[in-house]
C-alpha cells in the first residue's frame, strides 16, 4: 500500500506577486520551533503499526529556506520504505553546497525548484528573487551533489511573456536536462498584489488564447525532447513521474504535517490549522492539529476519481450508456480511446473543464454533487493536492 507524507513548510524569503499559498515571509523567528512541532506530530502519527511512507514530499512556501539539519530531523521522524521518493521543493536562490549535501545524506532523492521563467523580464514582473543564471546555478549544485531527479516549474501566460519568451525558456529549461517539468498557467488569485492590480486595471490578465498557445507549445516542445504528459500541467520522462503526485491522482493515503497542510486517509480528508503559530500551539498542548474533515461518501469519491483520472494519462474508463457523448467527444478531437479507456487529446486537454462536465452529466452526477467538481475545475492549473484545491485551502 502506498503512503504519502507531505510536510507543508510556510516560510517564504519575500511573497511572488502571484501567490496565494500559505506561507508567510514574517515569521522566520519560529522556524525552530515549527521544526520541533512537525517532528513531535510525526512521532505521535507515525505508530508502530502504521505502514511506512512510500512517498515524502515538502512543499511550500519555501523549504529550502529551513536550516537543512531541520529538515533532516523532521525526515528522520518519517518511517518510509528505503525507496520511498523524498522530494524538496527548493527556491532557486535558497541552496548550497552543505544545504544539498545534507539533503543527500538524509535521504532526499528528488529536488523540485521554482523556476517560473529563464526570461529576466518575465522573473522581474512575476516578482521573483533570482535570474536565469542562479537557476542554471541551483541546478549545477543539485547535480554535483548527485540529484538525478529535478523537477522545474514552470509559469506561462505573463502578460509581459512572448510567444519566443516562452520558448526560449523551454530550450533553456530543456538544457538543464530535468526529468520532469511542471507547467502551470498563469492564475491571477484575489487578494494577491497581481490580482489587486489586475482588478484596478493597473495590470493586465493573462490573455486565454495566448496561455493556451503556449500550452500547445509547451506539450509540443516537451514531447519532442522525450517528455511524456502523465497530468494536464505535467511532463516527465519515462521513469521520472512523480510518485507523490501520483497517489493524489489516484486518490491514495497521504498524512498531512504542517499548518494548512491536507491530509488523506481511506474517504477521510482532513486539513490542519492554517498558521504557524497556531500548529506550533496545538502541538505543544498535545492537541490535535486538524482544523476540519470531511468524511467522503462512496458517491462523492467516485465523482472525485472521475475529476482527478481524467486529467492524468491514464483517463477514464469508456462510459458505458453514453455512447453518443462518447461519439461527440471523439469526434470534436478531444478524446481518443486507448483500449477501454478515454484519454484526453491535446485539444481535450486545454477544454479539460468541459470535457469533465460532459462527462459528469452523462453519468447522471446530480448538479448538487458537482459543487466540489467545479472548485477543482477553476483551479485546474494549481499544483496541489485536489483535495486542497476542493476546499479552499486558504479557509481554514
Ligand atoms: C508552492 S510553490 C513552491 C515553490 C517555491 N516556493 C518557488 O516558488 O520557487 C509551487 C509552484 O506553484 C506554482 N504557482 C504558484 N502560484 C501560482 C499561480 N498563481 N499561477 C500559476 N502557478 C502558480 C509555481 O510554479 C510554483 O513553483
Ligand atoms: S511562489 Fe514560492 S517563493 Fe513565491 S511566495 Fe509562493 S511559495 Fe513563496
Amino acid at each position: 500500500m502506498a503512503l504519502g507524507v507531505y510536510v507543508h513548510i510556510p516560510f517564504c524569503a519575500e511573497r511572488c506577486d502571484y501567490c496565494d499559498f500559505a506561507t508567510w515571509t514574517d515569521r522566520g523567528h519560529l522556524i525552530g520551533e515549527y521544526v520541533e512541532a512537525c517532528v513531535v506530530d510525526l512521532r505521535r502519527r507515525m505508530t508502530a503499526s502504521a505502514p511506512r511512507a512510500t512517498s515524502v514530499f515538502f512543499g511550500g512556501g519555501t523549504p529550502s529556506l529551513i536550516p537543512a539539519r531541520g529538515l533532516a530531523r523532521i525526515l528522520e521522524a518519517i518511517e518510509r520504505e528505503d525507496v520511498a521518493e523524498v522530494t524538496v521543493e527548493c527556491n532557486p536562490d535558497s541552496v548550497d553546497p552543505e544545504q544539498l549535501a545534507i539533503y543527500r545524506a538524509a535521504g532526499v532523492n528528488r529536488l523540485s525548484f521554482g523556476v517560473q521563467s529563464m526570461q529576466e523580464h518575465v522573473l522581474a514582473e512575476l516578482g521573483r528573487t533570482h535570474d536565469p543564471a542562479g537557476v542554471e546555478y541551483a541546478v549545477r549544485l543539485a547535480r554535483d551533489a548527485g540529484f538525478e531527479h529535478l523537477n522545474l516549474d514552470l509559469i506561462y501566460g505573463s502578460p509581459c511573456e512572448s510567444v519566443d519568451d516562452w520558448r526560449r525558456t523551454l530550450d533553456e529549461t530543456l538544457a538543464l536536462a530535468p526529468d520532469h517539468v511542471s507547467a502551470y498557467a498563469l492564475t491571477v488569485e484575489p487578494g494577491t498584489p497581481l490580482g489587486r492590480d489586475v482588478a484596478s486595471g493597473g495590470r493586465s490578465a493573462p490573455d486565454d488564447d495566448d496561455q493556451a498557445d503556449k500550452y500547445e507549445i509547451a506539450d509540443d516542445v516537451l514531447r519532442a525532447a522525450g517528455f511524456d504528459w502523465y497530468e494536464i500541467s505535467n511532463w516527465a520522462r519515462p521513469g521520472g513521474e512523480c510518485r507523490h503526485n501520483l497517489l493524489y491522482w489516484e486518490q491514495g493515503d497521504y498524512l498531512a504535517v504542517g499548518a494548512a497542510a491536507h491530509g488523506h486517509e481511506d474517504g477521510r480528508r482532513w486539513w490542519n490549522v492554517r498558521t504557524p503559530e497556531r500548529y506550533i500551539a496545538a502541538i505543544r498542548s498535545a492537541e490535535s492539529p486538524e482544523a476540519g474533515e470531511e468524511l467522503l461518501d462512496s458517491t462523492t469519491r467516485e465523482e472525485e476519481a472521475l475529476l482527478l483520472a481524467v486529467r492524468t494519462r491514464g483517463g477514464v474508463p469508456i462510459p458505458k450508456h453514453a455512447e453518443a457523448l462518447v461519439t461527440d467527444l471523439i469526434g470534436e478531437g478531444l478524446v481518443e480511446p486507448d483500449a477501454d479507456r478515454l484519454i484526453l487529446t491535446q485539444r481535450g486537454r486545454l477544454l479539460a473543464s468541459d470535457v469533465t462536465t460532459r462527462l459528469l452529466v452523462a453519468l447522471s452526477v446530480p448538479a448538487s454533487r458537482s459543487a466540489p467538481a467545479a472548485a477543482l475545475l477553476v483551479r485546474s492549473s494549481s499544483p496541489l493536492p485536489p483535495s486542497e484545491v476542493a476546499l479552499g485551502r486558504l479557509d481554514c
